[in-house]
């Protein structure tokens, strides 16, 4: 059976795609997490049994502890997930996102190398890409890497580090890259599950700027089943793009939120914008779906109403994620009493 060690896998994704692989069988998985403020094992509550799924509690910058967890459960494959991915929060402190996402990938890069495993999955972001203004073409696997904020700099190193270790040491990675995701156990500093929460509580819900920024959201079901084609089918060396054809402006989805909680539009407040805040993200995913075969199947209204519909029903897990430095962190910063 092939061991995938799974990094950031009790984090929104990672919890995600690990629900799914030990749901279709087939694999042994290894989660390996540091359970930082957005990671938190009661994601997976149910799923860990001990020896189809076991958990590892610790960093990527743990290099000692990475060959480790590599030789004890002799893993084939790495998924790598794990990272600091919040752009509000690399605003006010960078450091972070350099040390997880650029040095913990280097880690794990040596040591996939040192442990001969058969393939590395890079999980990466379109915000690698930059911006695109209103009548430009989607990004491509072709667009030029052009990073605003240090969160999407941290990726763009880190995908150029796999990069070269595909061609100075052959290893055998693959590198995707989607656009927003949405859907279940998403930590609510995020937007969708931040203006759903507030939308239920009937709290304000902070509209950066105009809310004419575009986002091309993808269900993260879809998101995961593309991580999965990529893992088996996709070249070495190559970029994927994973997008979820589901272009909206911000304001227009804090509109549909409010629709689905019965809401009142009046709650929409607009607030001071994000610096450098990038204007429309959207993808071109014809590679993973004439390479891979792969489609998304949610439409972003059926999505949307889901996800909703989750939060409504797990609200004691919105409450136990919320607590604590989530809450001191966007006081101190945001000045948003959550
Ligand atoms: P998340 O913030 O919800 O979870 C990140 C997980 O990584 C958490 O469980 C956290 O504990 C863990 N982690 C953080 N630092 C760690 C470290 N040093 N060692 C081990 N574990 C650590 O993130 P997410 O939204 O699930 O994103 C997963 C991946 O997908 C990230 O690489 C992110 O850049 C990428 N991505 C996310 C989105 C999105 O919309 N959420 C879009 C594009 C790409
Ligand atoms: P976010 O979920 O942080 O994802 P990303 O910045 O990676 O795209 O934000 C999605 C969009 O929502 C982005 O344009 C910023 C905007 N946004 C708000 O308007 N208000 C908020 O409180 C947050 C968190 C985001």
């Amino acid at each position: 059976m092939t061991t995938i060690l799974l990094t950031g896998g009790a984090g929104f994704i990672g919890s995600n795609l690990v629900r799914m692989i030990a749901g279709q069988g087939g694999y042994r998985i290894v989660v390996f997490d540091a359970l930082t403020y957005a990671g938190n094992i009661e994601n997976l509550d149910g799923v860990i049994d001990g020896s189809s799924v076991v958990f590892v509690h610790g960093s990527i910058n743990n290099a000692e502890l990475v060959h480790a967890t590599m030789e004890q459960y002799d893993v084939d494959v790495v998924m790598h997930l794990a990272a600091e991915s919040h752009v509000d929060r690399s605003i006010v402190s960078a450091a972070p996102f350099i040390e997880t996402n650029v040095t913990g990938t280097l880690v794990l890069l040596e040591a996939a190398r040192t442990f001969g495993v058969r393939r590395f999955l890079h999980v990466s972001t379109d915000e690698v890409y930059g911006t695109l203004g209103p009548d430009d073409a989607p990004f491509s696997e072709q667009s030029p890497l052009d990073p605003t904020s240090p969160y999407a700099a941290s990726k763009a190193s880190s995908d150029l580090l796999v990069m070269s270790f595909v061609r100075t040491h052959g290893i055998d990675a693959v590198i995707t890259r989607c656009s927003n995701n949405y859907g279940p156990y998403q930590f609510p500093e995020k937007f969708i599950p931040l203006m759903t929460l507030n939308a239920i509580e009937q709290r304000p819900l902070p509209v950066y700027g105009d809310g004419r920024q575009v986002r091309d959201w993808l269900h993260v079901d879809d998101h995961c089943r593309g991580l999965l084609l990529a893992l088996e089918k996709g070249g070495t060396g190559e970029v994927y793009n994973l997008g979820g054809f589901g272009e909206r402006t911000n304001i227009d989805v804090a509109h549909e939120i409010l629709r689905h909680t019965d809401g009142h539009h009046s709650l929409i407040e607009h607030v001071t914008d994000r610096k450098a805040h990038d204007r429309r993200y959207a993808i071109n995913a014809t590679k993973a779906q004439t390479t891979l075969g792969w489609v998304p199947t949610w439409s972003f209204d059926d999505g949307l109403k889901a996800t909703v519909e989750w939060y409504q029903q797990h609200r004691s897990w919105c409450d136990h994620v919320r607590s604590g430095e989530y809450r001191s962190f966007y006081q101190q910063h945001y000045h948003r009493t959550l």
